[in-house]
């Protein structure tokens, strides 16, 4: 078990380097669309404010090449001080002769938020040089960016191994909650996997073998699967080269008893004349966006009788609304369920939020790639290098 702020003694002016996912979804001008990440970093500010740390708070936003101003976490320091009760202040830097000045002076419970870390190079590339500076600067690191933890950068795993450190309360909770799905899911445990790319979801799937009692699958994905039964698809998207390995974990599942259910009927388009049917047949031009009402309905038997289901990756190409029913008949089906219910994945998380489901479901992982990877693994880099508690 890794140490957590909990642990941590005496930390009355103590300057405490806090890593947080504060990536949240912009506009193109920069403007914040979405507060959930802010929201679920607050319970560890506080916690460390009223302990009369001194927080000094690092995150990324976006992938900026350079210094790009719509990048700036400028916007969200205003947030902040909206929702704290103490002062937050914000320097346009991340090391350097400034940040320490403002650091000397920074308050005890006072929080100073420095400007996105991916600004400098260095960062990504998990420099070391990098990461001295801005450990230099700190007594304690405590790494709360559950949501980055599958990258080795600078700033979470680099300083990680140069300071004193434990995880924060939502680190905490995210591996809680994941370690619960791995360790000891209620019975029927289902997983629902859709999205785009069979590439990207091998892994998963291949866990969910092992872990899970009925795996269902949605999405542009399942056309592979499809075809490696030798059915006809159409036109719809099939990554060729993941056939053979979509064969193969067919047959895992069938070897260790488990079932994978894949869609019945479509929703589908006709290329040429653009027309849109819904059909159990798929042939000619015909491509795929949506799960059809009879594989909602099978998949809905399978999901109500369920104790446990985690959900990752849309059922269509829910962005169009013409191919959404799918992905938010089965949203409402997990969500008003009796069972334990879990979302993980950028776009999945993304959906619940469009229908207005957040509050009914159990746990709402915060990550992306980090919530798959950490199922996927059982682990995380950034995580490993965390010290452990002393029991
Ligand atoms: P997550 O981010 O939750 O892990 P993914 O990124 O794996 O989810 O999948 C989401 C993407 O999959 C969406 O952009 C969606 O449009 C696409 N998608 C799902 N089904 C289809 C389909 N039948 N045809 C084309 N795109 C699809
Ligand atoms: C995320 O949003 O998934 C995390 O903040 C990680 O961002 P990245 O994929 O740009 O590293
Ligand atoms: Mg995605």
């Amino acid at each position: 078990m890794k140490r957590t702020i909990k642990d941590l003694v005496n930390l009355k002016g103590k300057v405490v380097l806090l890593r947080v996912d504060f990536n949240v979804p912009t506009d193109d001008g920069g403007k914040i669309l979405d507060t959930t990440r802010i929201d679920n970093e607050l319970p560890t500010i506080k916690y460390l404010s009223e302990q009369k740390a001194r927080i000094v708070i690092l995150s990324h936003l976006g992938r900026p090449e350079g210094y790009d101003v719509r990048k700036s976490l400028w916007p969200i320091s205003i947030i902040l001080s909206r929702k704290l009760d103490c002062n937050v202040s914000f320097c346009n830097y991340c090391i350097g002769e400034e940040v320490k000045e403002r650091i000397k002076t920074l308050p005890e419970g006072d929080v100073l938020l420095l400007e996105n870390v991916r600004f400098y190079k260095e960062e990504e590339q998990c420099d070391m040089k990098f990461a001295r500076e801005l450990a230099s600067m700190a007594d304690i690191f405590v790494d709360d960016a559950f949501g980055v933890a599958h990258r080795k950068h600078a700033s979470n795993f680099g300083v990680a191994r140069i300071l004193p450190n434990a995880i924060g309360f939502l680190m905490e909770k995210e591996i809680n909650a994941l370690n619960q799905i791995l360790e000891n899911p209620r019975r029927p445990f289902v997983a629902v996997i859709g999205g785009a790319k069979v590439s990207t979801k091998i892994k998963i799937l291949e866990k969910f073998i092992e872990k899970a009692d009925t795996i269902l699958i949605g999405g542009a994905m399942a056309y592979t699967f499809l075809r490696a039964m030798g059915q006809d698809v159409g036109q719809s998207i099939v990554n060729s080269e993941s056939i053979p390995v979509a064969q193969s974990i067919l047959d895992a599942a069938r070897d260790a008893g488990k079932k994978i259910l894949l869609p019945i009927d479509h929703v589908a388009l006709h290329a040429k004349s653009k027309t849109l049917v819904t059909t159990s047949k798929m042939y000619g031009d015909l491509i795929g966006f949506d799960i059809g009402p009879k594989t909602i309905e099978l998949y809905k038997q399978e999901l109500d009788g369920a104790g446990e289901i985690f959900w990752n990756g849309p059922m269509g190409m829910y962005e169009n609304k013409a191919y959404r029913n799918g992905t938010q008949s089965i949203a409402e089906i997990i969500a008003h369920t009796k069972a334990y219910t879990s979302v993980g994945g950028g776009d999945t998380v993304a959906t619940v939020n469009l229908f207005g489901l957040s509050h009914r479901f159990d746990y709402i992982s915060t990550g992306g790639g980090a919530t798959l990877k950490y199922l996927e693994e059982g682990s995380l880099p950034a995580i490993d290098v965390i010290q452990e508690k002393i029991l």
